[in-house]
């Protein structure tokens, strides 16, 4: 019979017989919360539908003026404009978080607009004028646009309760509305 013999297996076998006898179980000597409970409330809920708000009113001025501060922004410390009426200031030392919508897509005015996402400009004639869109499929896919594109890269806005429902319906109603600006800036 041919014997050989390889001094390292001889050492890690040895080894692991050790540490298999004086391993302690860690798991007990620590709390351990169920990790599954954990990352179930980390989880965004499921996509959710939901229905224009009868109270958005598409064509005021003032929620067109909050439309546009929200797409155009980021958050209440960087933004410089004064907050439009009606959206909500933050207090003192909170910091409101806004669309930033400009970050992916380009729309009329829009300085430096991202390409991630479509371009918005010319929407109005481009997508409601030819009825290929409507209100309420903006205001969908602003809110949770993975009912329509589960790969979707957009923010969810209404689900996670980033915004509410008026700031869903003034950033539709500004995206519906025909703009004057012609060109948008590099
Ligand atoms: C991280 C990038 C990103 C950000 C931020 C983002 N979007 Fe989008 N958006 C996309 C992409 C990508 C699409 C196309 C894919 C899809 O429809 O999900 C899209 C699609 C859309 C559409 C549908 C266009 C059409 O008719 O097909 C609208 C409207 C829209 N976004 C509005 C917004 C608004 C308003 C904001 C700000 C609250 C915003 N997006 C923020 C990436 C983004």
């Amino acid at each position: 019979m041919n014997i050989t013999i390889r001094p390292f297996a001889l050492i890690s076998s040895a080894f692991l017989a050790i540490t298999t006898v004086y391993a302690t179980d860690l798991t007990k000597a620590y709390e351990m919360p169920e990790a599954n409970k954990i990352v179930e409330a980390d989880l965004i809920a499921k996509p959710t539908k939901f229905t224009m708000p009868k109270e958005c009113k598409l064509n005021s001025f003032e929620s067109i003026e909050r439309g546009k501060y929200l797409f155009h922004n980021l958050n209440s410390r960087v933004a410089k404009e004064p907050t439009p009426k009606g959206l909500t200031k933050p207090k003192k030392g909170e910091v409101k978080l806004y669309g930033n919508c400009v970050a992916c897509h380009n729309i009329e005015g829009a300085i430096g607009g991202g390409t991630v996402g479509p371009s918005l400009e010319a929407y109005s004639k481009n997508f409601i004028e030819t009825k290929a869109r409507d209100a309420q499929f903006v205001y969908q896919k602003i809110a949770d646009a993975r009912v329509d594109n589960k790969d979707t890269s957009m923010t969810i806005n209404l689900t996670t309760k980033m915004m509410n429902e008026q700031e869903i319906c003034d950033l539709t109603a500004y995206i519906l509305q025909p703009k004057t600006e012609k060109k948008s800036k590099k």
